[in-house]
């Protein structure tokens, strides 16, 4: 409960304050170095990022929207070009694809990870496919050595996108640095976030790496000389410094997060709300914990009113949304996703959440589900 003995959906205040003293040095180190976009504290984040994930390289952009799309022009997509992917996700997913020239192709998501339907992948293949792009929803892995085998056979890329996954582990192994290019937000809700906006690109092929370098800063070589259509998509030296402060706990949020989940399983078991599931290949690092009910909208009415704050990730699938209809999807077309974004429900979910307040949700879950 929070003063007023509301449960909040996130708190970013309350690791402010765990962490101020560190942030408040980082920042005047690097407020007084006057290195305010790229610089040493960016530079030094993506190598300790990169070894972080275990990837060769990290390249630091100004938000994960920027990341997919300079990843998808590395991995050579363009106009006329396919890229698979899924619905189910946040929209600049999507809206990365769209920004290349290229069209997206959905596939519809597992009932249970709600990540790319592996099967249906190659019944999606035509001669223009030049990517796969699976999500790692929610902070959990998608299914990723079949989509490498189907990427491999074809000839495609395969891109992460790893907004919400940071630390998650597929088979042992920290995704982003699995797949050709692994894409991050650091948006300051995400499992790892920025005062501000940031994204990081990171893959283990050195060409791919120089491109990108190059296209967040105007395709320079050198200053001035442009050898390359780029973009101004440079990470601030403030947000990297930032992000190297918070970078070591990590981890230690991710277990409380974990350890969150395993609270709200025991509490929820044999309630009338799914709870979200690991695959036995899969580290989940529940960036969003989503439970499922037919009875979403009155149980998040019911919570609200019991003063437990609630989302939904996300209410409407891209294929449906306005803004992406001449696409040409419609209702029905990807099922599995359009009946998760009518029940998912996602319950409070960060890492100084205190276990009582777990167990609050979860008393006001099961009354809110019998009275529903
Ligand atoms: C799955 C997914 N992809 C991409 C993004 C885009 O990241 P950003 O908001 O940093 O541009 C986000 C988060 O916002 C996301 O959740």
């Amino acid at each position: 409960m929070d003063a007023n003995g509301m449960v909040p959906f996130l708190n970013l205040k309350a690791q402010y304050e765990a962490l101020k003293d560190e942030i408040g040095a980082a920042v005047t180190k690097t407020l007084a170095s006057g290195e305010y976009v790229l610089g040493s504290e960016v530079s030094a984040f993506e190598e300790e990022f990169a070894e972080y994930v275990g990837a060769r390289f990290a390249i630091g952009v100004n938000s994960g929207t920027s990341a997919l799309h300079l990843a998808l022009l590395a991995a050579g997509v363009g106009p006329g070009d396919e890229v698979i992917t899924v619905s189910c996700t946040f929209v600049a997913t999507v809206a990365a694809i769209d920004y290349t020239g290229a069209r997206p192709v959905f596939v519809d998501v597992e009932p249970e990870t709600l990540n790319m339907d592996v099967t249906q992948v190659e019944a999606a293949l035509t001669e223009r496919t030049k990517a796969l792009l699976p999500v790692h929803l929610h902070g959990h892995p998608a299914d990723l050595d079949p989509i490498l085998d189907i990427a491999r056979r074809n000839n495609l890329g395969v891109i992460e996108d790893a907004a919400q996954a940071h630390g998650a582990e597929y088979n042992g192994r920290r995704v982003g640095g699995i797949g050709d290019l692994g894409c991050f937000s650091f948006y300051p809700g995400k499992n790892l976030g920025a005062c501000g906006e940031a994204g990081m690109v990171v893959t283990n092929t050195e060409r791919y790496a120089h491109a990108i370098r190059k296209l967040r800063d105007w395709g320079q070589e050198r200053k001035y000389h442009h050898v390359l259509k780029g973009f101004n998509y440079r990470m601030e030296g403030l947000q990297g410094a930032i992000l190297r402060v918070k970078l070591r706990h990590l981890e230690r949020w991710t277990q409380a997060r974990r350890q969150h989940a395993v609270t709200y399983q025991n509490c929820l078991d044999g309630s009338a709300a799914r709870t979200p599931v690991e695959a036995a290949y899969a580290r989940h690092v529940y960036h969003v914990y989503a439970v499922r009910t037919p009875k979403r909208d009155a149980l998040q009415e019911t919570l609200r009113a019991a003063g437990v704050h609630t989302g939904i990730h996300y209410p409407i699938p891209v294929h449906l949304q306005k803004a992406y209809g001449d696409l040409g999807y419609g209702p029905g077309d990807l099922p599995v996703t359009e009946n998760a974004a009518q029940e998912l429900l996602s319950l409070p979910m960060f890492p100084e959440l205190q276990t009582e307040q777990v167990e609050a949700v979860c008393r006001a879950v099961r009354q809110g589900l019998y009275d529903a």
